[in-house]
This record gives C-alpha cells, structure tokens and sequence, in this order.
C-alpha cells in the first residue's frame, strides 16, 4: 500500500471494516497553541527527532546538521525536537551521533539561536526546541562497531552471534548521573527542555521489560522504570522552572519481541504500565511525553509504518498508524495535564493534518508528530497552517531509503527523493549496487 496523496484516498480506505481514524475537514485546531508546564508550543505542529548520523568526532553539529534545522525552523513547527544526543561516548549509535559535553556546548548554542533565527526571519512563531538525551545501550557503536551495552540478555535480539554485556547497577547509576547533568548542560545552551529518551529500546526503553534482572533496576515496574523517574526527577529539580522536562516514551515493543514493554501474551498491545508509568511520569513533573512503538532495528514497521521495506509486514500500514495513535491517546488519558504529542503521521501523507485534527479536537491528545514526512517535506507546517493541507508533490513516500542509508556504517541518513540534490548521491555511494 502507498502513502495517500489525497485526502479521497484515505477517507475510501478508511472506510473499510475494522478500527476506522476520526477524520476532520477543519484543520484549524492545528494552529492553536498547547501549554507545556509554563511554556507552550505555538502549534500542534512538532517535528520529531530525526537524526542524520552527520555530527563532528567531537559530537558538535556537523554541516548537513545545521542544513537540516534551519530547514526545519524555516518550515514553521510550534516544536523542534532536536536528535538523539548522546550523554556518554560510550553510549553513541555511531561515531558521528551528536553528543554535548562541556567542552562544545557552544555549538550547540549557536545551532538553538540559529534555529530561533531562521523561524523569525520566515515569519514563523518563534519553536519550542527540545533535545533528546540519549544512551544508545543494546545499539551502542561509538567506534563504528556493535558494542552493545544491555539491560538484560535477551536471545530474540542477539540471533546475531554478537557479544552483548549486560551492565551493572553502578553503571546505571552514572547513565542516571550523565542524563542529568546533560539536562544542565543543555538548559546552558539555549534549549527550552530536555527529552529523557526511553524509546525503541535504547538503554532506559530496554530497562523496562527487564523483569528477570535483579537489583534496584529490575523486577517490579518501580525499579524498571527508575533509571527513567530518577533522571526525569534529577532534571526537574536541578534545572529552571520554566526549563521542560520531557520524555519519549515506547508504550509498546511489538510482537515480535515477547516479553517486551506494552506486549500481552498474544503479542498484542497492553497498556497496563503505561497507564501507572504515564502517571507517574506527571507526577515527577514531566509536563510533556511523546508517545512511540517500536524497535528500528527490529520490527521497523511497529515503529514507522511503511509502503516499502526491508521485509513484508505482518499487518497493513494504517494498523501500524491506528495503534500509535491508541497509545497517545491511552498516555493523554492517564496523564491528563501532561501535553502528549502522537508518533506516526507521516504514512497518512495528505490526510495527515485531518486525522491529526479530528484527534486534537476530541482531546485525544495535544501534538501531532512527523518524522520521514519533515526531513521530506520540511515546510509542511507552513503549507498546513497557511494553506490548509499538504501538496502532493512534496509528501514522503515512506520508502524506507532514509532508513536504509541509516543502516550503513558511515552513512548520512535524509530524503533520496525529495532532497535528491544532497541525499541521492549519498543514498547510492552507500546503497547502491553491489553495496552490501
Ligand atoms: C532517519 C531516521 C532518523 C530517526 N532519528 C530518531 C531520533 O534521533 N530519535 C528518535 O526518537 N526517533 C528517531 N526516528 C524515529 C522518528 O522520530 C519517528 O518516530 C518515526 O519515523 C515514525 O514517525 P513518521 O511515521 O512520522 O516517520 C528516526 C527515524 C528515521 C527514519
């Protein structure tokens, strides 16, 4: 199935038996802006972090990095959530993933100044920008090779043959300390809040299903969650008031990992502890979560719905859509005055803003997220709020590319179709024929 390059298509689709989207004309509540704590997002509109593996040894912003935020600035989101970035150097996805550390948290400032800068200058309210804190764990390659780093051995993710070790308590306890003080520095640097990051099952994601280990972080869902609420908590007292506290949040593995955090016995999605999680994320002070599924690496169609990939997928991509959005809405329902943005609008394509819509006006949830879509279609804020919809011309295709350059040692991930002036020729040094 392709991406729907009209609205007709999707409402057709959509009508077919089984759990149908609410579906608005009026997408005007889109442009009305959310309180976050004491801040608030100009829009609905947030474009989620997506990162281009494209930093400098040191971690700093590389060129293609700050390309793609003043692309984004200048496409007019209420959020900017900035990339996964590291807070130990062992933690990194790659060598070139972004990691602030006191030495260049200039260049992080500047880039948060250059990207208030480009959304002023187009005319754009000024965007909230939040970065993701990050310990990659299981996914750990700061040397360019797998150094995975988990949480609890587990068979049905190291089919692979790779050494894994699981760390310690006392590791754990430092990751706590590293994402804390990586809160400070990044309030140092301009940023209006902090995303403890506890997704697609990087370290603190994985913690959450580690029923079987034992010590402070394993067991009950107090201890799995603690290296999460502590560091949410480290943050909210150790910085501003103002300063957000944020997290995105996997309220669901996938069923192709048993056992997982969010999967029943059937596979199927159990929000039980996300329901006690998402409470008590509030509680902490956590006035805003961004609610995801997923592995990347593993079930890549849990996480973002595809027309082409790797593999087949068990389920239809609308499947896919329709569960991230459940679980938004299950987050939205047990953290009522927390702000929740959505994940998985990007296979929607034109129909994407009245999905969006319909759900924001009902109170399911407050924010609607893009991830492929805004690397593809940067300006897709802009063209909603101003214009009412999406052209055609300018959707992604979710085609998978940005994830297959992704995937390659080295490689620089962004649009092969849309940005084809930077990305095809990426896209076929790394990809291309004969390129294993
Ligand atoms: C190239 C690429 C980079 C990504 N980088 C991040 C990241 O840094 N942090 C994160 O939480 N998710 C990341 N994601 C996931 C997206 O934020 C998003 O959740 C996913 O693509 C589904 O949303 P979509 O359907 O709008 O694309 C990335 C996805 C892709 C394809």
């Amino acid at each position: 199935m392709r991406v729907f390059f009209t609205k007709e298509e999707f409402i057709k689709e959509n009508g077919k038996p089984g759990s149908p989207m609410p579906f608005s004309e009026d997408v005007s509540v889109l442009g009305e802006a959310v309180p976050i704590g004491e801040r608030s997002s100009p829009s609905r509109i947030v474009y989620q972090p997506m990162e281009g593996c494209d930093g400098e040894a040191d971690g700093s912003p590389g060129e293609l990095t700050v390309r793609r935020y003043e692309r984004f600035a200048a496409g007019g989101p209420g959020i900017v959530w900035f990339e996964a970035t590291a807070v130990l150097r062992e933690g990194r996805a790659n060598p070139r993933q972004l990691m602030l550390t006191e030495n260049n948290a200039g260049a992080f400032s500047r880039l948060v100044e250059k990207i208030k800068e480009t959304a002023a200058k187009a005319g754009n309210p000024e965007p909230l920008v939040i970065m993701q804190a990050t310990h990659s764990g299981r996914y750990s390659k700061p040397n360019g090779r797998p150094e995975p780093l988990v949480a609890y051995g587990c068979p049905t993710l190291e089919k692979n043959g790779v050494q894994v070790t699981v760390v310690t308590d006392e590791y754990l306890d430092r990751v706590g300390e590293a994402l804390v003080s990586s809160a400070k520095l990044a309030e140092r640097a301009g940023f209006d809040g902090v995303d403890i990051k506890c997704c697609h099952r990087y370290l603190l994601s994985e913690l959450l299903s580690a029923r079987d280990r034992g010590g402070k972080y394993g067991g009950a869902l107090e201890n799995r969650a603690r290296l999460l609420l502590d560091a949410v908590s480290g943050a909210r007292s150790e910085c501003r008031d103002g300063f957000i506290v944020a997290t995105r949040l996997n309220v669901y593995d996938g069923a192709e990992i048993p056992g997982g955090f969010g999967v029943a016995e059937d596979g199927s999605f159990d929000p039980t502890e996300t329901r006690k999680l998402a409470y008590e994320l509030s509680a902490r002070g956590v006035s805003l979560i961004n609610v995801t599924m997923g592995n990347p690496y593993f079930n890549p169609h849990v996480n973002r719905p595809f027309s082409v990939g790797a593999y087949d997928p068990p389920e239809g991509p609308l499947d896919g859509v329709a569960r991230l959005l459940l679980g938004a809405e299950i987050v939205k329902r047990a953290a009522s005055g927390t702000a929740v943005v959505a994940s998985g609008f990007s296979f929607l394509g034109a129909a994407a803003p009245g999905v969006a819509a319909a759900y924001a006006a009902r109170g399911s949830f407050d924010l609607c997220g893009f991830g492929r879509e805004a690397i593809a279609y940067p300006d897709l804020a802009s063209d909603i709020l101003r214009d009412g919809g999406m052209k055609r011309e300018k959707l992604c295709l979710c085609c998978s590319k940005c994830s297959e350059i992704m995937r390659k040692p080295g490689g620089t991930p962004g649009c092969v179709v849309r940005d084809a002036e930077v990305y095809l020729p990426i896209f076929r040094e790394f990809c291309g024929e004969g390129k294993k």
